[in-house]
């Protein structure tokens, strides 16, 4: 059978480009006990993987070097089996290595239950996925969400940005989001955010101040820098700041920038918590029951940009670091 890998060709001088990798024809081992046969149907992208690229070991996997396949998350269709727990046709999700058929322990997938057989493969990778564990886990568990909250997510039409802002909407919070384009503005109001704001249109205490004019309760945080800062002014007395990602000063080596005003955590009473959901697998059950509900109430919907074609991964994935994606970026890997 037939099977194509995507490899690290060389590191990037700068950003990173579809160049920086290549595809080639992989080899499929034969299946051994436990083991299955399975095809990317879909693969979902992160920007935090670019993080890892000549980068060290963390809990989200190892360092990415030249000849590496990298791993992301993507629904898999089972293809032949030799365990008592899948058989062919069943869908699962898993961290996948960037290569269209290989073999898979059993331990390694997420079964997709077969009553969830109307939902869109794209969801299993944002709301149901990994990003919505992400932004669930920080709302509920290190944000503490009411719907008395005024909640500011930034990075809002992004992957976990998206989630956390529908999330919130679900649990009544008023929402405020950014985003890096007007037309990305234009999707959160269409998510049901209360007020958004570009974040390339001016200095983002001005526009924070002019989109939330009575402060807010909750900042849930994918950018960090200038947008952290600002968030940090218009907390109201005892506000919560969650710190799911840091977008802003990814790459930017020396340069990093801090909250200068800190110490309005003191006068205004403020936390700030910063979280790693591989941590929280206990929270899932519930992630999962919240979210299927509110995606069958109509009260949230899959945020995907989809790119078609397994050798367009290296494309999708360099197009994801400049912001050529709304919510999620998934490569339909079918065709
Ligand atoms: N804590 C955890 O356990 C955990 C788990 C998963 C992900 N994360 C983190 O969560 C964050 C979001 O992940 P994701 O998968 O949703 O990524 P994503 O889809 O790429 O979203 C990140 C967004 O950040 C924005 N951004 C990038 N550079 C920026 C800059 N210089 N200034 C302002 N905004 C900038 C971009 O939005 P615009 O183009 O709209 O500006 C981008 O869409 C990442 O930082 C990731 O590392 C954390």
């Amino acid at each position: 059978m037939d099977s194509h890998e995507v490899l690290l060709a060389n590191y990037p001088d700068g950003a990173v480009e579809a160049r920086n990798f290549r595809i080639e024809t992989a080899d499929v081992p034969e299946l051994g006990p436990g083991q299955v046969l399975v095809r990317l149907r879909r693969l979902g992208l992160n920007a935090g993987l670019a993080n890892r690229i000549g980068g060290p070991d963390t809990a989200y996997g190892p360092g990415i070097r030249p000849g590496d396949v990298p791993a992301s998350d993507g629904v898999v269709e089972v293809l032949d089996s030799r365990s008592d727990l899948f058989r062919q046709g069943d869908l699962a999700v898993r961290k996948s290595p960037w290569r269209s058929v290989g073999v898979a322990a059993v331990e390694e997938l997420h079964r997709i239950p077969t009553l969830e057989a109307d939902v869109p493969l794209e969801a299993h990778l944002t709301v149901l996925g990994h990003v919505g564990f992400t932004a669930y886990t920080g709302l509920m568990r290190f944000g503490g969400v009411r719907a008395a909250d005024t909640v500011y997510v930034s990075g809002a039409a992004g992957g976990v940005g998206s989630c956390a802002l529908q999330f919130a909407k679900a649990v009544g919070a008023t929402v405020v989001g950014s985003a890096g384009s007007a037309q990305k503005v234009r999707l959160l109001g269409e998510l049901g955010a209360d007020a958004a704001f570009n974040h390339h249109d001016g200095a983002a205490l001005d526009l924070l101040r002019a989109a939330a004019p009575d402060g807010i309760d909750l900042f849930y945080d994918n950018v960090g820098g200038e947008q952290l800062e600002a968030a940090l002014e218009v907390l109201r007395f005892g506000g919560r700041v969650v710190i799911c990602g840091a977008a802003s000063q990814y790459g930017s080596g020396g340069e990093r920038r801090g909250p200068a005003n800190y110490m309005r955590m003191i006068y205004r009473q403020l936390t700030m918590r910063g979280f790693d959901v591989t941590s929280n697998e206990d929270l899932r059950e519930d992630f999962e029951s919240d979210a299927t509900r509110w995606l069958r109430a109509g009260k949230i919907r899959s945020v995907h940009t989809v790119i078609d074609g397994f050798g367009r991964i290296p494309e999708a994935f360099a197009s994801l670091l400049s912001g050529g994606n709304s919510g999620r970026m998934i490569v339909d890997c079918d065709g």
